[in-house]
């Protein structure tokens, strides 16, 4: 199959992209409005960008009737945000949390989900994330029908227990989405190979 991208349906073309590009993580989103209330939402377009400052990246398209999602609404508002990282015993919760709820009501007690002070940002973290991830905004970009933000890591949260020596990570086994509109993946099935070198390639 081929297929000119100028020639498809946005939905078809979605749909291709969505699937391809896969697996993606998934940042479950804490925000707060300017009333304090505190905002929680599910994105797969998201990734590490830069380490030096760590910078991270998600992208946030509007709803049918052109109005922003509310994570990029409070997110530009106040210029902060927490990543939490989705694992399988949270998994309902963050899938509760991606409904369209209105502006007004909190997605947090109908998803079940407790939230935990975070240390550098007002905005809270999720409670039951193994790995949560204090960010304040560093730039933003229109992308389209989408909102590109990019956010400097200021404070990582994980469980002890995922943390090895040297600071390796652990037995951490989240979950990402592997197609639209509901098909995920678990990490459990890993491989480690040592990266090769010039020099032995050459010998
Ligand atoms: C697993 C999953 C991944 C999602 N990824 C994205 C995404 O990358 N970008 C996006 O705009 N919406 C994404 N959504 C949809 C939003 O989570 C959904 O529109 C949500 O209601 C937005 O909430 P908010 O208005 O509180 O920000 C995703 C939903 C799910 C369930």
């Amino acid at each position: 199959m081929k297929l000119d991208t100028s020639q498809s349906s946005p939905a078809e073309s979605y749909k291709l992209l969505t699937n391809l590009i896969v697996p993606r993580p998934l940042a479950w989103i804490t925000t707060q409005n300017a009333d304090g209330l505190v905002n929680l939402a599910p994105f797969s377009f998201f990734t590490a960008v830069a380490n030096k400052p760590l910078y991270l990246m998600v992208s946030i398209g509007q709803y049918e009737d052109g109005r922003p999602k509310d994570t990029a609404r409070n997110i530009l508002d106040n210029g902060e945000f927490v990543v939490n990282l989705v694992t399988e015993d949270v998994f309902d919760a963050m899938n509760i949390s991606g409904a369209d709820f209105p502006p007004d009501v909190s997605e947090l007690s109908m998803a079940g989900v407790q939230t935990a002070p975070s240390v550098k940002i007002a905005v809270p973290r999720v409670a039951q994330a193994h790995a949560s991830l204090e960010c304040k905004l560093f730039s933003h970009q229109a992308l389209g029908n989408y909102t590109l933000v990019i956010g400097e890591v200021l404070m990582f949260h994980i469980d002890d227990a995922l943390v090895g020596p040297n600071n390796r990570i652990q037995g951490f086994t989240p979950v990402a989405r592997m197609g639209s509109p509901s098909t995920y993946c678990r990490t459990t099935d890993c491989f480690d190979i040592p990266r090769v070198t010039y020099a032995q390639l050459k010998s």
